[in-house]
C-alpha cells in the first residue's frame, strides 16, 4: 500500500482506507464552524517532527493570530513543538501585497527552508479572492500543484467550499483526496457528518458518518454498513434456550445466539 498520511484517530484513518495519500493534496471542505482548522491541526501534530516538520500558512479569513489562541485551547496542541517542528506563517500579507504569485514565492520559499512532510493553507478558498479571473486562479493552482509535486510532501488545504463548487472549483480536479464536514438540521438536533467525497488510488468507507468535536479534536463514528465482516465469524448453529420448554417448542427451537430478539408488550 501507498504510504498515508495518519490523523492519529484511528476511526477517521480506517475510514480513509488507511489515512490520506502522503505527497498528495488534500482538500478539507465546509461551512465555519464546522471543524475544518482543528481536523487540519490534528494532522499537524500528529505527523511534525523536526526532520520533517510542518509549516501552516494561513491566509485573510484565519488570521495566524487566531489560529495559534484557539489552537491552545486543543488537547493535542503542543506549544513545544512550535518553532521546531511546527512553523506558523501568515500568508494573507504576502498575497495582499504581492498577489498570488507572492504566495507561490512564499510557499516554495518554506519548503527549501524547512523541508516540510506536510503544508496546510487555510482558508486556500480565501485565495480565490486575489486572482483577476477563473484563468489566472488555474494558472496559480497549477504552478503551485507543480511546485508541491517536486517535493516529497503532503498538503492539506482548507476551505469553505460549497458543494456546488466541487464541480466548478479547479482545485477539486487537482485534489487527490477531499473530506466534506457538513452540519445537518434535523428539529432541536444538529448532527455533524464527514463524508469522504473522493480519495484517489484507494478504497474507503461510502457515506456519511457522524462526528463530535471536543478539545481533543475531531472524533467520528463511522457507520456500521461498510464496516467488513470479521473473516472468520461463524454463526453457531446451536439455538439458545429461553428456559421455558413451552416457548421453546413455540420459536420451533430457541433463539440465535449472537442475534438480537426484541420483546414487544404494553407496560406491566
Ligand atoms: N472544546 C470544544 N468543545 C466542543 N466544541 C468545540 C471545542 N472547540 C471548538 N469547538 C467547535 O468547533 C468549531 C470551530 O471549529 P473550527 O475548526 O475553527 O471550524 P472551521 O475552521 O470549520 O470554521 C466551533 O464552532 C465549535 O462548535
Ligand atoms: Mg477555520
Amino acid at each position: 500500500m501507498s504510504p498515508r498520511l495518519l490523523s492519529g484517530h484511528e476511526p477517521l484513518d480506517t475510514v480513509l482506507g488507511g489515512g490520506l495519500p502522503a505527497n498528495a493534496i488534500s482538500l478539507i471542505m465546509g461551512r465555519p464552524g464546522s471543524g475544518k482548522t482543528i481536523l487540519a491541526q490534528q494532522y499537524v501534530f500528529q505527523n511534525a517532527t523536526p526532520k520533517r516538520p510542518v509549516v501552516y500558512f494561513s491566509t485573510v479569513s484565519e488570521p495566524l493570530e487566531k489560529i495559534v489562541r484557539f489552537g491552545q485551547k486543543l488537547n493535542f496542541f503542543d506549544r513545544t513543538a512550535i518553532g521546531t517542528s511546527v512553523f506558523y506563517e501568515d500568508l494573507g500579507g504576502t498575497v495582499n501585497q504581492h498577489g498570488l504569485t507572492g504566495a507561490t514565492e512564499q510557499i516554495s520559499a518554506a519548503i527549501k527552508e524547512r523541508r516540510p512532510g506536510l503544508i496546510v493553507i487555510d482558508s486556500f478558498k480565501a485565495l480565490h479572492a486575489f486572482a483577476d479571473d477563473s484563468a489566472q486562479f488555474r494558472r496559480f493552482l497549477h504552478e503551485l500543484a507543480g511546485r508541491l509535486s517536486a517535493f516529497p510532501t503532503a498538503s492539506i488545504w482548507v476551505g469553505e467550499y460549497e458543494d456546488a463548487e466541487i464541480s466548478s472549483s479547479a482545485e477539486f480536479a487537482v485534489a487527490d483526496a477531499i473530506l466534506e464536514l457538513t452540519t445537518a438540521r434535523s428539529g432541536l438536533r444538529a448532527g455533524r457528518t464527514l463524508e469522504v467525497r473522493k480519495l484517489r488510488g484507494s478504497g474507503f468507507w461510502s457515506g456519511v458518518h457522524a462526528y463530535r468535536i471536543s478539545a481533543d479534536g475531531l472524533r467520528l463514528f463511522p457507520r456500521l454498513a461498510d464496516a467488513p465482516l470479521e473473516e472468520d465469524y461463524q454463526q453457531s448453529g446451536v439455538r439458545a434456550s429461553s428456559g421455558i420448554p413451552a416457548l421453546d417448542e413455540m420459536l420451533a427451537d430457541g433463539y440465535w445466539p449472537g442475534a438480537s430478539t426484541l420483546l414487544a408488550g404494553p407496560t406491566g
